[in-house]
């Protein structure tokens, strides 16, 4: 069963898109027979043409194209095509005859959703893109689930990817404690990502590492791989074994330290969302490397909403391509952001038992890890794997819309 953290946070997300369905389609639907109220602009016209070929938007006869995509070329649409005639026939559907007589079937919830309005463009791309996050601090209780639960059941598998996109961190119990689980996970959502440290990796006390996260030493907060441009958007991390003495993780959630940043001291905020950062990676493993890479360290969108934290001391480079001005605002700036992150009230400590399967946001979440003691009778394993957003977030699309046609 699911425990009550879980279903408490993923709930909103998973209701979010049918509340928002109702209230638009209750808007959209007139009597079957009585024409529709004022024509939409041209532009929309020629905006709802150009989707006549989708098949949630096309009469009978011409749905179920394999690719289930748009057939019809920009350069055959008639951009300033008019209206010949509208109406709203049986269950919900709109028809329009356009002026070549070419007639097309909508389901007035569809047309709907697409509405230009500011509400209705917001509404959906919730309902798409999940962005709305749950900020949290220290008192943070990490919700959790049943790993063999996730894998055997619909409702369980969203709500701990609801919970996974919303809170940024979902902690699976009762993994086996065996490697290959982050595999048997990765394969529920799709494929996992394959990295210059392999399919999955294994974060053991390991001679002559090849990466900081191979020792027993303490590991500062960080994000994975900026070092490629494209960082993995989410990490599974599975506990074999724990040490004995140490090995506590820490994790803080960057989106809010980077609200936190904004509003405390606006100038540093500036610079790290400015200041193009370069990062290296360098060795043998899966097959050898040498990564360059240039990112933010807050990257933000056109909107100044955050969409990536990329910090690793580790990795960022010794070269720093910056005017010798802007060097110590930069560090500054970095340190400010530190300072800001390990604040007792904003960093969580967790211990992962053994059978404990971490999930969480990697371009949100900063995790590190403090050292431990290896011996003969103490040997602390985990096993890793990457995978991306856009893979979790079509899985989660896709059990969205089997559930809710269950309920
Ligand atoms: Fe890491």
């Amino acid at each position: 069963m699911w425990m009550s953290t879980l279903a408490r946070v993923a709930r909103p997300a998973l209701q979010r898109s049918t509340s928002a369905v109702a209230c638009q389609a209750g808007r959209a639907c007139r009597r079957p027979g009585h024409a529709a109220g004022p024509l939409p602009s041209r532009p929309t016209l020629t905006h709802v043409r150009g989707q006549q070929t989708l098949v949630s938007a096309s009469p009978p006869e011409a749905r179920q194209t394999s690719a289930q995509a748009r057939q019809l070329l920009i350069t055959d649409l008639d951009i300033h095509s008019g209206i010949h005639s509208v109406e709203v026939i049986n269950d919900n559907k709109v028809s329009v005859v356009w002026p070549d007589q070419h007639t097309s079937v909508f389901d007035a919830e569809w047309l709907k959703k697409r509405c230009f309005s500011s509400a209705a463009r917001q509404s959906l791309q919730e309902e798409l893109f999940l962005n709305e996050r749950h900020h949290w601090d220290s008192e943070l209780r990490i919700p959790t689930g049943d790993f063999q639960e996730v894998l055997r059941d619909d409702e369980a598998a969203l709500a701990w990817l609801s919970a996974l996109r919303r809170v940024g961190i979902v902690c699976l119990k009762g993994a086996p404690t065996e490697r290959g689980q982050v595999a048997r996970l990765a394969e529920r959502i799709g494929y996992l990502r394959l990295t210059f440290y392999g399919h999955t990796w294994q974060v053991q006390d390991k001679h002559m590492a090849n990466n900081l996260a191979y020792t027993s030493k303490k590991l500062s907060l960080h994000t994975d791989y900026p070092a490629l441009h494209f960082s993995p958007g989410v990490q599974f991390v599975h506990c074999i074994s724990q040490a004995v003495e140490g090995g506590e993780s820490e994790m803080v959630d960057g989106f809010h330290m980077a609200e936190l940043l904004q509003r405390e001291d606006p100038e540093a905020h500036r610079t790290l969302t400015s200041t193009l950062v370069d990062f290296t990676d360098t060795g043998r493993d899966y097959c050898d490397f040498l990564l360059q890479s240039k990112k933010y360290i807050i990257e933000v969108d056109r909107e100044g909403r955050v969409q990536r934290i990329n910090i690793n001391h580790a990795t960022r480079d010794s070269v720093l391509d910056l005017p010798v001005r802007q060097v110590q605002p930069f560090y500054r700036a970095m340190r400010a952001f530190a300072d800001i992150m390990n604040r007792p009230e904003n960093l969580l400590d967790y211990r992962m038992e053994p059978g404990d399967m971490l999930t969480f946001d990697n371009w949100r979440l900063l995790h590190g890890r403090k050292s431990y003691v290896t011996g003969p009778d103490s040997s602390r394993h985990l096993e890793g794997a990457y995978l991306d957003w856009d893979e979790v977030m079509s899985r989660l699309r896709i059990l969205r819309k089997s559930v809710n046609k269950r309920a």
